[in-house]
């Protein structure tokens, strides 16, 4: 049988031919920001940038890895805290400790990473890392796991080992994403619906703001702290709620005199974004690309205005985008801070559009469902 590129380089590096494979997509979100850990809705969807693994196991009890952008490293299974914050490392150690915790016998093992996802472009590049590295030890073991039950594996790995205290959103579209489909989900329930995703005649763009993500770590959990403490505030007055997602607008608006205003609207966007969100599920179903293209542009602003998340470098993107023909809606994605806009395109402007942008581009695609299989 003739071997794939992955298969041929793990042979070179480790001598031997792998016997387990794994895929794992990145996602875009489409709308839904800073939603998922206020227990509200996102609209993420898989796209056709992966991370693939090639492993197999040996005899010691520990993880060698080669990653072919990130470098090389050995995690033992009795030494997995010294890899706790320590970058990318970190989300493969907590992925083992996630899975030997659950009392799953995995083996030792050999992990070459391969990857065309960008890093820092707000696709996601670690969790599909943490998930096909997932899949794969799994497959390796032999072991079958719910993959909600991977998708919280994959979540403690990003808290307690990678230090990032993210929502489930990411986990859940590279596990649950894919074919074809955007992920409508609720964060609360951790149910989801299978909407459309983009019609073929649109593409979604990311551009480059320029700026890395520096402030990311520390803003977003600033931002999940005043989300905590709003909430907090609003139990004080009486309005009970478990997330902000359950505050009604009419309750909300009964505390702005009182309540400090940095806390009201961050109350306020997560309240208006649970609802932008419902209503581009809405216009995927329909394929309202104009609808879609207009709460993306809202969803922006109130990022921008509410929740303070966005720089001049990424809302100067979206102006351009406003006055760009054949750009129908653009917004900032991920966690913000820097990184790149999401732009949706119709598909006969985008050669026009990455080019008149003039910055970094990734003009990207729905992708596949995340796999693991025995070679
Ligand atoms: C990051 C996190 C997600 C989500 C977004 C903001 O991408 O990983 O869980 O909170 O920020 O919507």
């Amino acid at each position: 049988m003739p071997r794939t590129q992955i298969e041929r380089e793990f042979l070179r590096l480790f001598g031997n031919h792998p016997a387990v494979r794994s895929r794992a997509p990145g996602r875009v979100n489409i709308i839904g920001e800073h939603t998922d850990y206020n227990g509200g809705y996102v609209l993420p969807m898989a796209v056709d940038r992966y991370v693939e693994v090639a492993c197999s196991a040996d005899a010691e009890a520990r993880i060698r890895v080669v990653s072919s952008a990130m470098g090389e490293c050995t995690i033992g299974f009795a030494r997995l805290e010294e890899h706790r914050g320590r970058g990318w490392m970190s989300y493969i150690a907590g992925v083992i400790h996630g899975l030997l915790a659950r009392k799953i016998r995995i083996p030792g093992a050999q992990l070459l990473i391969e990857s065309d996802l960008p890093v820092g472009a707000g696709l996601s590049s670690s969790a599909a890392m943490e998930v096909a590295v997932a899949l794969a030890l799994l497959q390796l073991a032999d072991v079958v796991l719910e993959r909600r039950e991977v998708a919280q594996i994959c979540l403690e790995a990003e808290h307690d080992f990678a230090g990032v205290p993210c929502g489930i959103m990411d986990q859940y579209a590279v596990l649950f994403g894919g074919g074809g489909n955007a992920m409508f989900l609720d964060c609360a329930s951790q149910e989801f619906e299978k909407v459309p995703s983009i019609p073929p005649e649109f593409r979604l763009v990311l551009l480059d703001s320029g700026q890395s993500r520096q402030l990311a770590a520390s803003g977003y959990r600033r931002r999940r702290e005043e989300c905590a403490e709003a909430l907090e505030y609003l139990s004080q007055a009486g309005i009970r709620a478990s997330s902000l997602s359950e505050v009604t607008p009419l309750a909300l608006f009964s505390q702005q005199e009182k309540m400090p205003g940095r806390l009201f609207f961050r109350a306020l966007h997560v309240i208006g974004e649970n609802r932008r969100t419902i209503r581009a599920a809405a216009a995927l179903r329909d394929g309202n690309m104009i609808a879609l293209g207009r709460l993306m542009y809202r969803s922006h602003q109130s990022l921008a205005a509410r929740y303070e998340v966005s720089t001049k470098e990424l809302d100067r993107l979206v102006r351009w985008a406003r006055n760009a023909d054949g750009i129908l809606g653009a917004r900032l994605t991920g966690a913000g801070f820097g990184g790149y806009t999401v732009n949706l395109v119709k598909g006969s402007a985008v050669d026009e559009i990455v080019e008149r942008s003039n910055t970094g581009s990734v003009v990207i695609g729905s992708g596949e469902t995340a796999s693991a299989w025995r070679i």
